[in-house]
């Protein structure tokens, strides 16, 4: 099939080169011109693992294009999907400018019918607002007759990870698709075929919602080990073996359960928040979600103060900081737990160096006034001591008497207890973990 993708960012770009991948036409849309200059040049323009050479081998074979206009877009494809951002706003609800501007764009260029989907993460209800708008900006001769005979609208979350987006995609554990009507049902199950996976049929709303409480699932899940970790600290446990000890209960599982220095990213943050906003606007008080979220402030805070206790004075110490994306394989530092943290030990008169292997462009135009270093050692070179903030695997690879030897003060606080079973106590190391009942 023919099909259009606005918003060519983590979400579309990646969505829209695997759609072409398993034999769909796509034409890849957005309204950042440098960017779809970029990848008419052939250039991915987010690092995703494999993304690249996809995206090359997808356009050699005409099976992917970048246009510049909704309505290029529009002209060639029966779908549309809308993928552009829905960033939070100061009150915690999703900003759907985007997506409104988006589905007015779409319903100006109608020719002919159009299934809309929604692929971006947006508040139940939203697909209404989108079918509502289309419906007053269509083009007059659609005006007066039968609705369904001019355009669709359905939701079609995405369960991508950042870091594994391709194979996320490309063996997902089920397709959701809100429908309402069977119609837009079989354009979508006509789309995802070829991936011969379960596709889970509901409404819009239910739909919408399926993608927010999973996304507010899973940071449950991370808030909950990470208040173990806070316990394991003081009754000397080990959160590493509290965790396996229940992973391996099927009912609970092993992921999402590592304790560290807390959730970030595009994803979890935006979509917790924004379901708080939901459910108080619907009538409910979601008390749950909010303690996730204030548990996951709470561990970034539980760090600082973890530094703050061992190493004494802050004032002028010079600090290490190893790994800055919000988690490893990807170069977005959106909500990256490592902004606030390296933000309040500047605050507080620190000197940072930092090295991040795929990060460093972006964290350029985040962090003021810390030094970038080229690999791990020059940001552990001089330092008082050494932060693991991203378990990069780059990171595991190290030679810790070279390290200890750049280090001014052998003192390691490893965020994601990276180095969880390396033993540095005995190299000589002052090693803080998280959890591991040591304080
Ligand atoms: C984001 C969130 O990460 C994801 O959870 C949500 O489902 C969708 O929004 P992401 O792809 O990460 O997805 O957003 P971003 O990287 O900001 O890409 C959005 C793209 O849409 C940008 O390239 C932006 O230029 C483009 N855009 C935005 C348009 O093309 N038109 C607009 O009107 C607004
Ligand atoms: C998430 C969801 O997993 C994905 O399904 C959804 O489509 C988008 O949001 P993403 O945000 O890309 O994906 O990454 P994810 O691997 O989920 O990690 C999110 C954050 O949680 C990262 O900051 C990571 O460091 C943290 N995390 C994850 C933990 O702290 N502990 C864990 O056990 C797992």
């Amino acid at each position: 099939m023919n099909i259009g993708i606005v918003g060519t960012g983590y979400v579309g770009l990646v969505t829209g080169v695997c759609l072409s991948a398993i034999g769909h036409t796509v034409y890849c849309v957005d309204n950042d011109r440098e960017k779809i200059k970029k990848l008419r040049r052939g250039i991915a323009t987010i690092y995703e693992p494999g993304l690249q050479e996809l995206m090359t081998k997808q356009t050699k074979k005409k099976k992917l294009f970048f246009c510049e206009t909704i309505k290029e877009a529009a002209k060639c494809s029966q779908v549309i999907f809308i993928a552009v951002g829905t960033p939070s706003k100061k009150n915690g609800d999703a900003d759907l400018t985007y997506v409104e501007n988006v589905a007015r764009q779409i319903a100006l260029s109608m020719d002919s019918y159009k299934l809309i989907v929604e692929k971006s993460t947006v508040p139940a209800e939203t697909g209404k607002r989108i079918e509502h708008t289309i419906k007053l900006n269509l083009p007059k001769k659609f005006n007066g007759r039968n609705r369904s005979l001019s355009f669709d609208v359905a939701s079609n979350p995405e369960f991508l990870r950042e870091g594994s987006a391709i194979a996320d995609f490309m063996n997902p554990d089920r397709v959701v698709i809100g429908v309402e009507s069977k119609k837009a049902e079989e354009l979508l199950k006509e789309i995802y075929k070829p991936l011969k996976t379960r596709v889970i049929v509901t409404n819009i709303t239910s739909a919408e919602i399926i993608k927010h409480a999973s996304n507010s699932f899973l940071a449950t899940k991370i808030s909950f080990a990470n208040a173990l970790s806070q316990i394991c600290d003081r009754v000397g446990a080990d959160i590493l073996k509290v965790t396996e000890g229940m992973g391996y209960d099927k009912r609970i599982g092993p992921s999402f359960l590592n304790a560290g220095i807390g959730f970030g990213g595009s994803c979890f943050p935006k979509d917790v928040d924004a379901f708080i906003r939901l459910s108080e606007k619907s009538g409910y008080e979601f008390n749950l979600l909010k303690a996730v979220r204030t548990t996951n402030e709470e561990q970034k805070a539980a760090f600082i103060r973890l530094i703050e206790d061992k190493l004494w004075i802050i004032k002028g110490k010079t600090i290490g900081v190893l790994g800055l994306a919000f988690k490893p394989n990807t170069d977005d530092m959106r909500n990256a737990p490592s902004v606030d943290i390296i933000e309040r030990l500047q605050a507080e008169g620190a000197k940072i160096k930092a090295y991040d292997p795929q990060a460093m462009e972006n964290a350029k135009k985040v962090f003021k006034g810390m030094t970038f270093c080229n690999d791990m050692y020059g940001a552990a070179k001089g330092s008082d001591c050494l932060l693991v903030l991203t378990e990069w695997d780059e990171f595991r690879k190290v030679d810790f008497k070279k390290l200890r030897g750049v280090m001014r003060q052998p003192v390691v606080f490893d965020g994601r207890n990276l180095y969880k079973n390396d033993n540095l106590v005995e190299l000589g190391f002052e090693y803080f973990g998280i959890g591991r009942g040591k304080v």
